[in-house]
């Protein structure tokens, strides 16, 4: 099969290393790709926006399936136009998509399927988000509608927070997506990223993983992409799994059929363990990054059959094994991430930090002559295999340690919640 893959991230690459591993693969393309993924993939100058050059470049390179990274091509309607002009593809619908495009979107179909999740409002000004979220009171959640690049969401401790939240959000900090908000009750308990492939009837399930947002230890400071994460989720035992499945992921696609808009791709669950049981936080339409990472280090089956049993509807059929091992990346940033990583110094000391069972994905990277160079906030994600989430860590660290980027730094503590559960 000839695949293009769509992305140019740590997640992409991650994807694209195990896509280039499967026996089915005549051909791989990336678009645009990034210097890991150059490794396994030819790289491919694509306007991803412009769906008609993706279509043409589809239909002229003879592609079999078009796997989409990232959300922001699925919520603008890259699916839609490549299966309109015949092109098999793995991801959702543009309406699917708004399952992560849009926040009420989803809070509206938890309410009419009764899928668990935080009580909310819908708002479109700010008088009317004030009033109920001086009636809820603190602490509470101030979400902008739209896609707003993991910086929409507010979690305010105080009232007045809040207030400053829904203003920002109605004077346009974030755009478009912040024209309407959602604000919600504050949820308490430990959380947990749930994947599933899903082929618009069934869902298979496809890992846990739990991720550091925070850019610094002890998951203090700014909000980031993720600094960091594990596989699996110690807290998502087999019952917590099967309750979400039947709570949450099940009704969703019934829900979605019933309203005419079967969900196809990746849905990444984001759960909190509340007291009252697993409640649903949000959804995305795709791998999470650096979730993809480690769920793809652990994941033994070929992806590319998984993915085209997706794309055909027989998931059903399906089943998907695991490692034993736990998986464990650590996200290398540029100094000034998230607010303003430095570009453009290099990097060096790669190959040696690889070996068996660790694998260092490329995130923000670019070629300069024969030099790597950072050239994103986030720049590689270094991802070790290990018998215990603290044994994967002990080597993903060492890999870190033979990497020489002066300009780059890491979380030190990335798996602390599952390595503390492992000491106990
Ligand atoms: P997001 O930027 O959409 O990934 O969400 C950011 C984070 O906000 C989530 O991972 C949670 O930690 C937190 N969050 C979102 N909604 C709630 C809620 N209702 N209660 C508590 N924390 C929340
Ligand atoms: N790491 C969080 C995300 O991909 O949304």
């Amino acid at each position: 099969m000839n695949v293009l893959l769509i992305g140019s991230g740590g997640r992409e690459h991650a994807l694209a290393w195990k896509l280039a591993a499967s026996p089915m693969l005549t051909k791989l393309f990336a678009a645009p790709g990034n210097p890991g993924i150059a490794e396994e993939a030819e790289c491919v100058a694509l306007d991803v926006g412009d769906h008609d050059a993706v279509t043409a470049f589809a239909r002229e390179n003879a592609i079999d399936l078009v796997v989409v990274g990232p959300e922001a091509p699925l919520v603008a309607g890259l699916a839609d136009a490549l299966a309109a002009a015949g092109i098999r593809v793995f991801g959702p619908s543009g309406q699917a998509a708004q399952l992560e495009g849009s926040k009420g979107f989803t809070k509206d179909l938890c309410a009419r399927f009764d899928i668990p999740t935080a009580a909310y409002g819908r708002f479109n000004n700010a008088p009317k988000a004030k009033a109920y979220a001086r009636g809820v009171g603190a602490p509470i959640v101030v979400k902008a509608d739209g896609l707003a690049a993991g910086k929409g969401v507010t979690v305010a401790m105080t009232l007045d927070e809040a207030l400053d939240a829904i203003d920002a959000c109605f004077e346009g900090a974030f755009g478009a997506a912040g024209a309407e908000v959602v604000v919600e009750e504050f949820l308490e308990g430990e959380e947990a990223s749930f994947f599933c492939l899903c082929d618009g009837v069934n869902a298979l399930p496809f890992g846990t993983a739990q991720d550091h947002k925070r850019v610094g230890e002890g998951d203090t400071g700014p909000n980031t992409g993720g600094m960091g994460a594990y596989s699996p989720a110690p807290v998502m035992t087999p019952e917590l799994t099967e309750q979400v499945m039947a709570e949450i992921v099940r009704p969703t696609l019934a829900g979605m059929n019933e309203m005419g808009i079967p969900f196809k791709g990746v849905l990444f669950v984001g759960l909190m363990i509340t007291t009252e049981g697993p409640k649903l936080i949000e959804y995305n339409v795709r791998f999470g990054d650096p979730e993809c990472q480690v769920l793809i280090m652990r994941l033994r089956d070929d992806l590319l059959v998984l993915l085209n049993a997706a794309v055909d509807g027989q998931l059903g059929h399906m089943s998907a094994r695991w490692r034993d091992d736990a998986a464990l990346t650590v996200v290398l940033a540029a100094k000034g991430y998230p607010d303003n990583p430095q570009k453009g110094s290099s990097i060096s000391g790669i190959r040696e930090g690889e070996s068996d069972g660790v694998k260092i994905f490329h995130a923000g990277t670019r070629r300069d002559g024969d030099t790597l160079v950072a050239a994103g906030g986030r720049v590689l994600n270094v991802t070790a295999l290990g018998a215990t989430v603290t044994d994967a860590g002990r080597k993903a660290y060492a890999a870190v340690d033979d990497i020489d980027w002066p300009d780059g730094f890491c979380r030190r503590d990335i798996g602390w919640r599952a390595i503390e559960r492992e000491r106990s």
